[in-house]
């Protein structure tokens, strides 16, 4: 309750509605509203990580290494055979081939703001997934009560968290289930890591998201229409190898961010890249990051 959201109409016109309830009545009520298109004013634009070959290829590079918690977390998530199944930034379908295996849908659709991932996604994976390009900050979604929402390495990217989620309630089928992976913490004694993380969080920050988002998800969740039924914060050792070879993608993509250009020392960048290669190519050793996700399920009650 308080938070003020807008809405634009069909004609074009933006307008304000007090709070979430007005928002509610708005949408489900008798109002004349209720018949608008809903577009709720958040940040969506600034993804930062690319849509390139490069960046592509990060994704494939980060669904292998993070496939064994994710398959894992579906898993043991009590959703089975779901009626319609949605991967929420799906990217080029890595993660939606995870949920479709792992819960068996009926339907499983992924949802990615870039045509880009969405057009390598329907290329790449065979056809019994469906892919749609929309930006999941707007509802209403193109799949109509959804009653499973998979996100996965997204949330970090977008802001306000809470009417994000807030709006994914409003769209998903009573008693729709959410299932949440993101990173909580990234600990690491080698200094080139940790330079990376700095100047990732910092870059991060400036376009109002936040690296490690999983400290702020509860507290995002409250009158978000989602009740959470489980939280875990699953410890996970991964080799720097492994993931000085997805940073050195990243940073190749992120480099050329023009906050970056402008904020960060281009020589400092130049020798960042040249470690974290060293550290892939295991010519310099980075031993290992304690990686702790969040993994959240919630129900709409
Ligand atoms: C780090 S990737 C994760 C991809 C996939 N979930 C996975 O785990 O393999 C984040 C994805 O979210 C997408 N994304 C970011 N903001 C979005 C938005 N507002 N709407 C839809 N997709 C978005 C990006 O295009 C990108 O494909």
């Amino acid at each position: 309750m308080g938070e003020t959201v807008s809405v634009t109409l069909h004609n074009g016109d933006v307008r304000d509605l007090m709070t979430l309830h007005d928002w509610d009545r708005a949408l489900f009520g008798n109002s004349p509203l209720a018949c608008g298109t809903y577009n709720l004013q958040m940040e969506s634009r600034n993804y930062t990580f690319g849509d390139t070959d490069q960046a592509s290829a990060r994704l494939r590079r980060l669904a292998e290494v993070y496939e064994a918690e994710t398959r894992a977390f579906l898993r043991h998530s009590g959703v089975h055979s779901p009626s319609i199944a949605v991967d929420l930034g799906c990217g080029p379908g890595w993660s939606t081939r995870l949920l479709q295996e792992e819960l068996e849908p009926h339907r499983t659709v992924g949802l990615d703001v870039s045509q880009r991932y969405v057009e390598e996604a329907r290329h790449r994976q065979i056809s019994d997934l469906e892919f749609e390009v929309h930006d999941i900050v707007q509802i209403p979604f193109p799949i109509a009560s959804p009653d499973v929402l998979f996100c996965r390495f997204l949330l970090t990217h977008l802001s306000p968290l809470g009417q994000v989620l807030a709006s994914w309630a409003r769209i998903a089928a009573l008693g729709a289930t959410l299932l949440v992976h993101e990173t909580e913490t990234l600990e690491t004694n080698n200094p080139t890591l940790r330079r990376y993380y700095e100047l990732l969080s910092e870059m991060q920050q400036y376009y109002g998201q936040t690296l490690l988002v999983g400290p702020v998800l509860h507290e995002s969740f409250q009158n978000s229409g989602w009740q959470i039924i489980e939280s875990n914060g699953r410890i996970l050792q991964k080799k720097a190898s492994e993931m000085a070879e997805l940073h050195v993608a990243n940073l190749r993509t992120w480099r050329h961010d023009e906050y970056v250009s402008r904020s960060f020392d281009a020589e400092e960048i130049d020798s960042l890249e040249d470690s974290l290669e060293h550290i892939a190519m295991g010519i310099e050793s980075g031993e290992v990051v304690i990686n702790v996700a969040r993994q959240i399920v919630a129900q709409r009650p």
